[in-house]
């Protein structure tokens, strides 16, 4: 079984993205050729913001986000400790302080009220990740960071697809950033990543902090990157683009399949009413979770960690990080979180395997009553 199968999804489209990728390499304009410009294009047009600024991949694009934001050395940018390390490590190499606050429980986003006891002079941003592909709750984020005139970024690498309040993710910040990794809801062939602003002069600082900090040819007036989506990985999104939304349902699909057939050992995700969510993975909290990853693993069925450890018991940010709050609920999701596999192309009679695998762990002598 396999965690992610790119190769039915190509087969569906390959025609299509054959051609394209074949024009590209026919016109030769390999480095922000018209397929970057289209793609933007319709990326702000599915979003509903003003401006995209497509970028080398998702840790970039929250690095060109903090700098957008002029967030500098020994600032504090409030954080969650429950992802993957990218924010935090976006937040640390530009010489910043991540501050970690505790996540909703059911969601595993972050908890507003934790934001609040967090917020300091030196705080310059909010980077919330809405995670596993549902959006954190940011009427009441954006509402307290605006009492403060603290700007918010979302990380929406794993839920660009997703809507909170019928808005759609990458639509509910000062500046949202995601990434289209081969393994995320929108996914390039390879790595590539996107930030997206309603705000014109942020749109601007962006697309000059993607070109070296130019704002002409060799005119650099400030420091920046070279992070820019490859044409060819622009022209096979331009496809992948106008299959998705059918891909989002089937994988809505996939997770009630799931969620009508687990035991009550199991704790299914947790969709918040005003959310839909693109499941880039299905997290369950499950008991003796390791145990059960390993007897998956006996049966082919990849199910993994996401997270093993809090981000600020990681060596990288032990010693760079501020903690405010407790971390009970990070600390318990670590303990007993496990992601199922779900993609788009998974067929139903897969999840029916998983989940006959799961009961035999917990119930060994009635499994396949
Ligand atoms: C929450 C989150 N943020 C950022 C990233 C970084 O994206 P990229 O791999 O495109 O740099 C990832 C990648 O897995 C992620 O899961």
């Amino acid at each position: 079984m396999l965690s992610l199968d790119l190769n039915k999804q190509y087969q569906r489209i390959k025609e299509k993205v054959d051609k394209r990728l074949q024009k590209v390499i026919d016109e030769g304009q390999f480095i922000l050729g018209p397929e970057v410009d289209e793609l933007e294009k319709q990326l702000t047009s599915f979003v509903g913001v003003k401006h995209c600024v497509s970028v080398g991949n998702g840790t970039d694009a929250l690095m060109m986000a903090l700098m957008a934001l002029n967030v500098q050395h020994g600032d504090e940018v409030i954080t969650t400790a429950f992802t993957f390390a990218a924010p935090a490590e976006a937040i640390c190499l530009i010489g910043a302080i991540p501050v970690f606050v505790d996540i909703d429980p059911s969601t595993y986003t972050m908890d507003p009220d934790g934001i609040e006891l967090a917020i300091t002079d030196k705080t310059k941003a909010i980077l919330v990740v809405s995670l596993f592909g549902q959006c954190a709750d940011f009427d009441r984020i954006n509402r307290l960071a605006g009492e403060k005139g603290i700007p918010v970024i979302e990380d929406a690498a794993q839920s660009f697809g997703a809507t909170y309040q019928g808005r759609y993710s990458c639509n509910l910040s000062n500046i949202a950033c995601t990434s289209f990794f081969p393994s995320k809801p929108l996914a390039c062939y390879g790595d590539g990543g996107a930030c997206f602003t309603d705000d014109p002069v942020l749109a601007a600082r962006l697309r000059q902090i993607r070109a070296h900090g130019q704002t002409d040819r060799y005119q650099h007036v400030s420091l920046g990157m070279n992070s820019r989506l490859d044409t060819l990985q622009a022209a096979v999104l331009l496809e992948k683009l106008t299959i998705f939304p059918e891909e989002i349902v089937w994988r809505n699909e996939l997770a009630l399949a799931y969620g009508a057939s687990l035991n009550d050992e199991i704790k299914a995700p947790v969709v918040r009413f005003d959310n839909t969510c693109v499941f880039a993975q299905y997290t369950v909290e499950v008991a003796k979770r390791d145990e059960l990853k390993n007897f998956l693993k006996t049966r082919q069925i990849p199910a993994v960690i996401h997270y093993p450890k809090p981000l600020y018991q990681q060596l990288a940010f032990r010693d760079r990080c501020k903690i405010v709050g407790s971390m009970q609920h990070t600390e318990y999701a670590v303990s007993c979180v496990l992601s199922l596999p779900i993609h788009s192309y998974m067929e139903k009679q897969e999840i029916r395997c998983i989940v006959d695998a799961i009961n035999e762990f917990y119930f060994p002598v009635c499994a396949n009553f």
